[in-house]
């Protein structure tokens, strides 16, 4: 199978590399900060070994998917991939700088995906000389559980890339939606603004992150309340979402709570920092 290339290896970029190395792709891992590869590698390794024990997988497939990972040293080792996925940071002066980097390394016949949550797609694309090849291919958390992928073209994407990622996205065992690159898209259209009215309702003392997460869960058959979420997104995530879609519709709807921002102020990302709405000891 051809190989996936995927540049930034925190949380979400980490588990796509579990999941395309798992569907039998060979997964070229890269990422600025050594120990973050470093750190994901770890991950990917414990997984296997969780599974391996758990009797979900044998021990000559846990090796030869652990084989299908590979890291790279340098930013160039990506450019034999036939898809290149960036992962890095939800900000777009970050997302921006990898894409001209793409552009300078990988194969004309690449398709350049971008597992932004919020960001334009055409922003993205106009920092590349081929934004006919740029397209988001938007994973949810965590993306080896999660069905659904966001597809979304950029206003210069060709339905050939569309067509080469949603083959990916079905190769992965996964369904895709397609949709429109205004910010934030379908899903986080809807998710944010709700997490963040619950985040405003914590604000103004109006529930507890128990009950306000109770509510919901009770409420509505939800898996996990919104502050709960919250945490597994990420604050610093969330804040970064937020914002780009303040940015994006110049709308007051979309004003992040300010107890969100001074939560992300003070280190308080959620789950990976070990304090959020909640705090986690493991
Ligand atoms: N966290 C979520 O629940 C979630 C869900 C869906 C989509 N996303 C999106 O996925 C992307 C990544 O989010 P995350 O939660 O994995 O972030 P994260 O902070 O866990 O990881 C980002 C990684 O990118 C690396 N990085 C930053 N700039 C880089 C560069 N120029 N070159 C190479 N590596 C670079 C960082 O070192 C870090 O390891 C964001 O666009 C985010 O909006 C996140």
């Amino acid at each position: 199978m051809k190989a996936v290339a995927i540049v930034g290896t925190g949380l979400m970029g980490t588990d796509i590399a579990f999941t395309s190395a798992s569907a039998g792709f060979e997964v070229l891992l890269y990422d600025m900060a050594k120990d973050r590869l470093t750190a994901a590698l770890g991950r990917i390794r414990n997984r296997i070994d969780r599974y391996r024990d758990a009797g979900k997988i044998d021990k000559k497939s846990g090796e030869a998917l652990m084989k299908r990972i590979i890291p790279c040293d340098s930013f160039d080792e990506v450019k034999s991939a036939t898809i290149v996925l960036e992962c890095v940071f939800e900000e777009i002066g970050s997302k921006r700088e990898v894409f001209r980097e793409m552009d300078r390394v990988c194969r004309a016949d690449a398709v350049l995906g971008s597992n932004t949550s919020s960001i334009s797609i055409t922003e993205i694309a106009s920092a590349t000389n081929r934004p006919e090849s740029v397209i988001g291919i938007h994973f949810m958390n965590p993306a080896h559980i999660m069905q659904l992928v966001e597809i979304i073209p950029g206003i210069a994407t060709t339905r050939e890339t569309v067509e080469v990622a949603k083959t990916f996205v079905k190769k992965l065992g996964k369904t895709h939606v397609e949709s429109k690159d205004y910010p934030g898209f379908l899903l986080n259209r809807m998710l944010v603004p709700m997490i963040n009215e619950a985040i405003y309702l914590l604000y103004e003392g109006s529930g507890t992150a128990e009950s306000i997460d109770r509510v919901m869960k009770l409420g509505l058959n939800l898996p996990m309340g919104p502050l709960a979420l919250a945490d597994m997104i990420g604050l610093d995530v969330l804040v970064a979402v937020i914002e780009e879609m303040h940015r994006g519709y110049s709308d007051a709807k979309y004003r992040p709570c300010p107890m969100l921002k001074k939560y992300v102020a003070a280190g308080y990302l959620g789950k990976k920092s070990g304090r959020g709405f909640y705090i986690y000891n493991d």
